[in-house]
């Protein structure tokens, strides 16, 4: 018997690992997986590239009209290896997209309510034929309040900490303190939880997975059997 299709919204806190789970679920039951993080990635780059951010302040006014006008194309392009990048304009943006630059001013992007709406209406059109795993803040709630499955993703502000921490000192950076890690998790947690526009929050019907002390064949289990109830429910 087919498997019925089902929509997956993965959202949860900054740093739980999301994208690497709801990676791994996608291939794994052979579905589209959505970044919805790189596409506030993506509007923020081409804000920056477009000297749309002065400091903390954003030319709105321009912003919108180039949105309006279809300036901003977002797509993801599967590559040879089996990944998927992020594509703005005809361009492979996966590099620039996930750099300080930009990583400093996308909350402030991601808390626009017209940036916001845009990016939801690709979303659910990305989604409307179903068998796709999403990844975001506000999935659950406001892209796909229908989800057959709604996971939070969420683990203490301290693991959460180390495993950035860690990853950074993989990549060569040796200055950065793990208390300054730990401030920076805590602030994001802030912004993306009291923010006007679709707060992070847990969807009603969300089930949480805290993966404080799970390593990553367990959670990548753990999503998989839910996975499977889902379907046969
Ligand atoms: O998951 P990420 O770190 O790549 O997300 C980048 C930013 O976009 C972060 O500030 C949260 C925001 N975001 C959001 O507001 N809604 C989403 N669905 C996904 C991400």
């Amino acid at each position: 018997m087919a498997q019925k299709r089902i929509t997956i919204a993965i959202d949860g806190h900054s740093s739980t690992g999301k994208s690497t789970m709801a990676k791994a679920l996608a291939r794994r039951i052979g579905y589209a997986y959505v970044d919805t993080g790189a596409m506030y990635r993506a509007v923020t780059l081409f804000a920056l590239r477009n000297k749309l951010i002065k400091g903390e302040q954003v030319d709105e006014k321009a912003l919108r009209e180039h949105l309006k006008r279809g300036d901003i194309a977002i797509t993801f392009r599967p590559t040879k290896e089996g990944k998927s990048v992020t594509v703005l304009n005809g361009r492979n943006v996966e590099r620039y997209i996930r750099s300080m630059r930009v990583s400093n001013v996308v909350s402030i992007i991601a808390a626009i309510g017209f940036v916001r709406k845009a990016m939801v209406k690709q979303q659910q059109a990305m989604g409307k034929d179903k068998g796709v795993v999403m990844d975001g803040r506000d999935i659950g709630t406001v892209v796909f309040p229908d989800a057959e499955m709604k996971v939070f993703a969420t683990a203490s502000a301290e693991v959460r900490a180390k495993r950035r921490y860690d990853e950074l000192r993989a990549k060569g950076d040796t200055t950065t303190t793990l208390e300054e890690v730990l401030e920076n998790v805590t602030e994001r947690d802030r912004i993306d939880s009291t923010r006007k526009e679709s707060p992070l929050r847990q969807a009603d019907d969300a089930i949480v997975l805290d993966n404080s002390h799970m390593t990553l064949d367990e959670q990548n289990e753990w999503l998989y059997q839910l996975y499977l109830s889902r379907v046969r429910s």
